[in-house]
C-alpha cells in the first residue's frame, strides 16, 4: 500500500526549495546586518511552556497543540511558535548575565493542529527575530524598517504592515473591563465561543470573523492608553513616518497570543486568499518574567515562510550546471568518473552520466540540464590524453588536455 504525507505536513520541491534558499539567505544577511545571531532551539518542550507564554485560554494552546505524554509522564509540545522556546533558552542559558542586550534570529519548523488550507498548514515554517533587554521605541521601529528593508529585496511589493498598541499592565485592565461589559450587553447577538470569551478573554472578541460585523463600535485599546503607552506608540509611529515606512493603524488588532502589549503588529499581503498574514510581532515586555526570568522587556517578529513564498508567486529557476561530462565506453567512464571529482574540487557544478550512452543522448540529456559546457571522453581522446570541450550555446568544439587545471582555464576563457 502506498504510504502519503500526513494531512497539513507537505513535501518541498526542487523548483520551491530554491525560492526558500534565496528568502532565507536574504533574510540572514540583513538580520546579522541589524546585530542579530542566530539560535537554535528545540523543536519540542514542555507543553508548560507554551501554555503559560501564550496563554491557556489562547486557540493555539486550547485547540492547536501537538501534544503528547514521554514514556516518564511528562507532558511534552511540538512548538507551535518560537517566542517562548527563545525565551526559555534566554534564561535557561542566563544569556541575560553575557549582554544587556540580546537580538536572537531562528529559522524552523512551527506545528499547529489548524484546519489546512491554501497558506495554513500543520507543519509550517518560520524566520524570527527577538530583541531581548530593550524597551525603548527605536527597537520596535527598527524590527519594522527591518521588515520594510526585507520585502524591498524580495521584491514583494503587495506587503502592508498593521499596527496597534496593546496597552501595559497599568492601562489594560480598564480596558478589558470595558470591552467586557460592551460584549456582556450584546451577549445574545455574539456567537457561542464569543459568549465563552466574555469572562475568559474578552479582546478576542475583536479579532472573532462571525461577530466582526456586529462589534464595530466596541471600544479599542488606543483610546485607553496611559501616557507612557500613549508616548511610546506616537514615538514608534513618528519614527516610522520619519523612515517613510507606511503602517496602517489597525485599533482592532489583538493578536493570537497572549503575552503582548504596547506595539503589536502584523504584515498582510494581497493575492492569498483568507491566510494572509505573512508575519506578525510585537512587544511582551512581561513574558521573561512570567517564565521565571528576570524583568527583562522583550519584542519581536516571525515571518511564515510558506506564505511569503504563496506571496512571491515567482518560480525559482535551478541552478545551471557549468559542465556535463560525457563519457563514451567502459574505460573513459573509470578514468572521466575521477575528472568530474577533480573539476567538481575545483568548484564547477557539473554532472556525470555512464558511459554506455551514445553521444546523441549524452547531448539530450546536458542540453536539459541547462549544462553550458560537456566535456566528451573517449577512448580516442583517451589515447591522446585529451578531452574535447563542447560548448552547447555556440556549438564550437575545442580540445583540451585530459588534466583539470587546463579544462576549468579552457572553460572559464570560453564562458
Ligand atoms: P503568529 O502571528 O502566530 O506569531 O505567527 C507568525 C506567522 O506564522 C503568521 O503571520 C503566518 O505567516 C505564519 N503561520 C502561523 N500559523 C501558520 C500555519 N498554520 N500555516 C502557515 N503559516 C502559519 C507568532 O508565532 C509569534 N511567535 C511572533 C512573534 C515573535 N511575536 C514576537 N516575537
Amino acid at each position: 500500500m502506498k504510504i502519503n504525507a500526513v494531512k497539513g505536513f507537505r513535501d518541498v520541491l526542487p523548483g520551491e526549495t530554491e525560492v526558500w534558499s534565496r528568502l532565507e539567505e536574504a533574510a540572514r544577511r540583513l538580520l546579522i546586518g541589524y546585530g542579530y545571531a542566530e539560535i537554535r532551539v528545540p523543536a519540542v518542550e514542555r507543553r508548560e511552556l507554551f501554555a503559560r507564554a501564550a496563554g491557556e485560554t489562547t486557540d493555539i494552546v486550547e485547540k492547536q497543540m501537538y501534544t503528547f505524554d514521554d514514556v516518564d509522564g511528562t507532558s511534552l509540545t511540538l512548538r507551535p511558535e518560537g517566542t517562548a522556546s527563545v525565551v526559555r533558552a534566554y534564561i535557561e542559558n542566563g544569556l541575560h548575565g553575557r549582554e544587556p542586550v540580546s537580538k536572537l534570529f531562528y529559522l524552523g519548523a512551527m506545528f499547529r493542529r489548524e484546519r489546512p488550507q491554501k497558506g495554513r498548514f500543520r507543519q509550517f515554517h518560520q524566520i524570527g527575530a527577538e530583541v531581548l533587554g530593550r524597551e525603548d521605541p527605536l527597537v520596535d521601529a527598527e524590527l519594522l524598517v527591518l521588515l520594510a528593508e526585507y520585502f524591498a529585496a524580495l521584491g514583494l511589493a503587495t506587503a502592508r504592515i498593521e499596527i496597534n498598541s496593546l496597552g501595559c499592565a497599568a492601562c489594560r485592565p480598564a480596558y478589558r473591563e470595558e470591552l467586557r461589559r460592551y460584549a456582556e450587553a450584546r451577549k445574545q447577538t455574539l456567537c457561542a465561543d464569543c459568549n465563552r470569551r466574555i469572562e475568559r478573554n474578552p479582546l478576542r472578541v475583536l479579532d472573532c470573523k462571525l461577530d466582526a460585523e456586529r462589534t464595530l463600535d466596541a471600544p479599542v485599546m488606543v483610546d485607553f492608553l496611559c501616557a507612557a503607552c500613549g508616548e511610546h506608540f506616537r514615538t514608534v509611529r513618528a519614527l516610522l513616518a520619519a523612515e517613510s515606512v507606511a503602517v496602517t493603524l489597525n485599533p482592532r488588532m489583538v493578536r493570537g497570543l497572549d503575552y503582548y502589549c504596547r506595539t503589536a503588529f502584523e504584515i498582510v499581503a494581497e493575492g492569498l486568499g483568507a491566510q494572509n498574514a505573512i508575519g506578525g510581532g510585537g512587544r511582551y515586555d512581561g513574558l521573561v518574567a512570567s517564565l521565571g526570568g528576570p524583568s527583562v522587556p522583550g519584542v519581536g517578529f516571525a515571518l511564515g515562510v510558506e506564505r511569503l513564498v504563496l506571496a512571491l508567486r515567482v518560480p525559482e529557476a535551478a541552478a545551471p550546471f557549468d559542465v556535463f561530462v560525457a563519457p563514451l565506453g567502459d574505460p573513459a567512464e573509470a578514468r572521466a568518473f575521477r575528472l568530474a571529482r577533480e573539476l567538481r574540487r575545483e568548484g564547477l557544478r557539473l554532472e556525470i552520466e555512464p558511459g554506455r550512452k551514445s553521444l546523441k543522448s549524452h547531448l539530450r540529456r546536458a542540453d536539459k540540464l541547462g549544462a553550458a559546457f560537456v566535456l566528451i571522453v573517449g577512448d580516442e581522446e583517451l589515447s591522446r590524453g585529451t578531452v574535447v570541450i563542447r560548448d552547447m550555446r555556440g556549438q564550437r568544439q575545442l580540445e583540451a588536455p585530459l588534466d583539470a587545471p587546463s579544462i576549468v582555464r579552457a572553460v572559464r576563457r570560453a564562458q
